[in-house]
């Protein structure tokens, strides 16, 4: 039930929301699984319709600071960061208020809380009309890639979802900044649009982006319980960083395709139309981001016997594209 977003839909789409379904939202970065996140019935449905790990906590989507504060203990910190990056591809992580009414399901059981104030009309409109805090994560089953347009949401969850609103494809493409202010120090958990650099300025301060050092240091310090799954996997074997492409594989390039060879004979720009995507034939990281699971998804599609990214430059939004795509790349 994909649906355009008149203000009749979000309406309906505020009801379901209250009476406890589950709906498909876009927002700038990948179309969230809105659900009440006051409601453990509707925090659950979330987890059972994208088959999530129950000690995976969901984001809680909110219109403005002042609703957040309902939820969350918002310190000087914070309120420099929302003013800086609200609305925007931001989630910051902070300590949860007592008894504040969200889930316990939601956040996992820990007492800290993510939330997120998406730069997303039909999102705000969305939350405004339900008037309660939306749990969100990505619309897609758990593990597999994150949706940027309506038909991967509808592709990966079916009729598990009870609408979906479409807004066509998000702009940013890949997810938000997970930033952690509950501890001594702030810390980067998740790349995403805004960088830990530019964080770094508004604070004043250098800020680190966490590295799992291993899974079972990880296992015993976990910052983000989501980061230590398998996640983005499409089903075609990915490598990152290729330089020259093997027999039968699908390119997923990035700049100037015409020095790629393909072993055995040939180049890159001679191979069938269907087995190249170009993140960004001008060599922009926003652009090639906002292409990234689109093309990882059609590429999974054409049957080849795997997918070569080649690489991309790791800075600004490129940390985040290459943390995708080497998660992509596991097995
Ligand atoms: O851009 C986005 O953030 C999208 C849109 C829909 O807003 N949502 C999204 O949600 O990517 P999800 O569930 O796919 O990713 C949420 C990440 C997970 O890695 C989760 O472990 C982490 O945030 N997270 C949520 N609550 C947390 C908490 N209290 N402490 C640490 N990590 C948390
Ligand atoms: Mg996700």
């Amino acid at each position: 039930m994909i649906k355009a977003p008149t203000p009749e839909v979000i309406a309906q789409a505020a009801d379901i929301l209250l009476s406890g379904g589950i709906v498909g939202m876009p927002t700038e970065t990948v179309y969230g699984l809105a659900g009440n996140a006051l409601s453990d019935d509707a925090v659950l449905k979330i987890f059972a319709a994208k088959n999530r790990p129950a000690i995976n906590p969901l984001i809680i989507h909110v219109a403005n600071e002042a609703m957040a504060a309902q939820y969350v203990e918002v310190n000087d910190t914070a309120r420099l960061i929302f003013k800086n990056f609200w609305p925007g591809a931001l989630t910051v992580i902070l300590p949860q208020v007592s008894n504040c009414g969200v889930s316990q399901y939601a956040s996992a059981g820990l007492d800290t809380l993510a939330v997120r104030m998406p730069a997303h009309n039909v999102a705000m409109d969305l939350i405004s009309a339900a008037g309660v805090p939306l749990a969100a994560p990505s619309a897609n089953l758990s593990g597999s890639i994150s949706p940027t347009t309506p038909a991967h949401v509808h592709a990966s969850l079916g009729d598990k979802v009870d609408m979906i609103l479409a807004a066509g494809r998000c702009a940013v493409g890949v997810e938000s900044t997970v930033l952690d202010l509950s501890g001594d120090v702030p810390v980067v958990l998740r790349c995403g649009a805004v960088s830990a650099a530019q964080i770094g300025d508004v604070l004043g301060l250098a800020v680190a982006v966490y590295e799992e050092d291993g899974a079972e240091s990880a296992l015993k310090s976990p910052k983000s319980p989501g980061m230590l799954l398998k996640h983005y996997a499409p089903k075609t074997l990915l490598r990152v960083n290729a330089i020259d492409l093997e027999a039968g594989e699908a390119l997923l390039g990035f700049g100037s395709l015409k020095f790629m060879g393909v072993k055995g004979g040939g180049a890159a720009v001679d191979l069938p139309e269907e087995l190249v995507c170009n993140l960004s034939e001008s060599g922009d990281l926003n652009e090639a981001a906002a292409n990234l699971f689109a093309m990882m998804h059609q590429l999974d599609e054409v049957g080849a016997r795997g997918i070569a990214a080649m690489a991309v430059p790791n800075v600004g939004i490129g940390l985040a594209i290459n943390d995708r795509l080497k998660r992509a790349a596991q097995r």
